[in-house]
């Protein structure tokens, strides 16, 4: 039987279309990619999540000498939130990114990272939105990161309780 997976987002042509909360967040993105530590790729990444005690975490990627030692942005912004505000969700996430040429499109965040947010999507049983924007254009909302990795893996396959 031939199934088939669709994905629901919202899309906007300019930051004055969306509610207030969702073009703040994604302004302290775009603040936090300009602080990128990018040597390497010259592709600054900027994350901004908020919280549900409405706590903004920025993040941004830092690259090492030793490639695989840096760190995309959005790993750092959930990392650095669970790290430091624990019991709390991740409600929205913004993501944006500035390179040496125009990003005219929305940029998606690496398997890596969907596989790291949908983990506190799991842990608080909340659906996180990702908001997403490259350095000009269009702006795509998702309602949950499940959309974006759907047949994921994650604790039930463990069996154990968080
Ligand atoms: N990068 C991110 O920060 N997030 C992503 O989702 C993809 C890529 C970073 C990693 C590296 O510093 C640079 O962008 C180029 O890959």
């Amino acid at each position: 039987m031939k199934k088939r997976i669709n994905i629901d987002y919202v899309q906007y042509d300019s930051p004055q279309e969306m509610p207030q909360a969702d073009r703040e967040l994604l302004l302290k993105a775009v603040e936090a990619a300009e602080k990128a530590y990018a040597p390497y790729s010259r592709f600054q990444v900027g994350a901004a999540l908020r919280l549900d005690n409405g706590v903004v975490v920025c993040a941004n990627n830092q690259e090492n000498a030793a490639y695989p030692s840096g760190l995309c942005a959005e790993r750092i912004a959930v990392f650095s939130a669970a790290a430091n505000y624990p019991g709390h969700a991740i409600e929205s996430i913004a993501i944006t990114a500035k390179s040496q040429q125009e990003i005219d499109h929305p940029i998606a965040p690496c398997g890596a990272c969907r596989q790291s947010i949908i983990e506190y999507e799991h842990r608080f049983r909340k659906p996180i939105r990702i908001i997403l924007r490259g350095s000009s254009g269009p702006i795509m909302v998702i309602e949950n990161m499940r959309s974006l990795l759907p047949f994921q893996f994650d604790s039930d396959e463990l069996a154990v309780t968080r």
